[in-house]
């Protein structure tokens, strides 16, 4: 049976995921904040532990692993949050709360894990990145910053732990209709100026960046580390598609 701990598992992607991952036959642990609705959660999804900590704390973090037992097969490192306004009006708390969830919070789960995948010699981490990553969004602050700053950590572990036995990939999800993103498209002009500026002309679903995990953790994509799977309808690339000819 493999083993994968997803951090902030307890909803949006991260629960999809963990639910996915279940009915495939993992057990997993999901990391989040809130022990209620964590516990709650997990007793719903069956072959789970619930693990109570700030991706960000690394007290916290380095119990929960314990909490888990033997290092998971798979570490997904999903949690992460967005702080909304024009950046010079941010405050430094927002700087600091979405650099230490998005950035250091990856770091410190997946420090702590590959000691563990180190020693048995095997492993795979997947960073969830974003397409704001790739293009930065304004009005979000530093969140396109820390998503840059993530895919940039994947390909340094994936050469530091390559050798030593550890996958490393990124998935960028672009506008999906789950998780933080969910009650923008509930204005249903955005959703429809949204998915008309994406090439496949449509908002994706979470199941879309699940079946990416899946895919990524399967043996089909052994020989894959150090990548960011895009997962965006094709709107990362549609920049000329979008600017007049004339
Ligand atoms: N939904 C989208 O359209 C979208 C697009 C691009 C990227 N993403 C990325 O996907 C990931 C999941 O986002 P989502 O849309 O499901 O968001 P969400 O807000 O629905 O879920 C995030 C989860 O993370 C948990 N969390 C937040 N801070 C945490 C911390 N310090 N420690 C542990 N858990 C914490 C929250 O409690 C929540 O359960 C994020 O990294 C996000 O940046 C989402």
């Amino acid at each position: 049976m493999r083993r994968a701990i997803v951090t902030g598992g307890a909803s949006g992607l991260g629960a999809d995921m963990a639910t996915a991952l279940v009915a495939a036959g993992y057990q997993v642990g999901v990391m989040d904040l809130d022990r209620e609705r964590t516990e709650a959660f997990c007793s719903l999804l069956g072959n789970s532990v619930p693990l109570v900590a700030s991706v960000s704390d690394s007290v916290a973090v380095e119990a929960a692993f314990a909490e888990f037992g033997e290092a998971p097969d798979l570490l997904i490192n999903n949690a992460g949050i967005v702080r909304v306004g024009p950046l010079h009006e941010q405050s430094v708390t927002d700087y600091i709360q979405v650099i230490n969830t998005n950035l250091l919070g990856p770091s410190l789960c997946s420090r702590v894990a590959a000691k563990g995948m180190i020693s048995r010699g095997s492993g795979h981490i997947i960073n969830i990145t974003s397409v704001n990553g790739i293009h930065p969004a304004p009005g979000v602050g530093l969140y396109a910053a820390t998503k840059s700053a993530l895919h940039s950590l994947t390909q340094l572990m994936s050469i530091e732990w390559g050798p030593l036995g550890i996958r490393v990939n990124s998935i960028a999800p672009g506008f999906i209709d789950a998780g933080m993103s969910k009650p923008f498209f509930e204005n249903q002009k955005v959703r429809d100026k949204r998915s008309s500026g994406v090439p496949l002309r449509s908002l994706g679903e979470a199941s879309d960046i699940t079946n990416a995990v899946l895919f990524l953790d399967s043996e089909q994509a052994k020989y894959i580390t150090g990548n960011e799977i895009v997962v965006d309808g094709g709107v990362t690339n549609s920049v000329f598609a979008h600017l007049p000819r004339e």
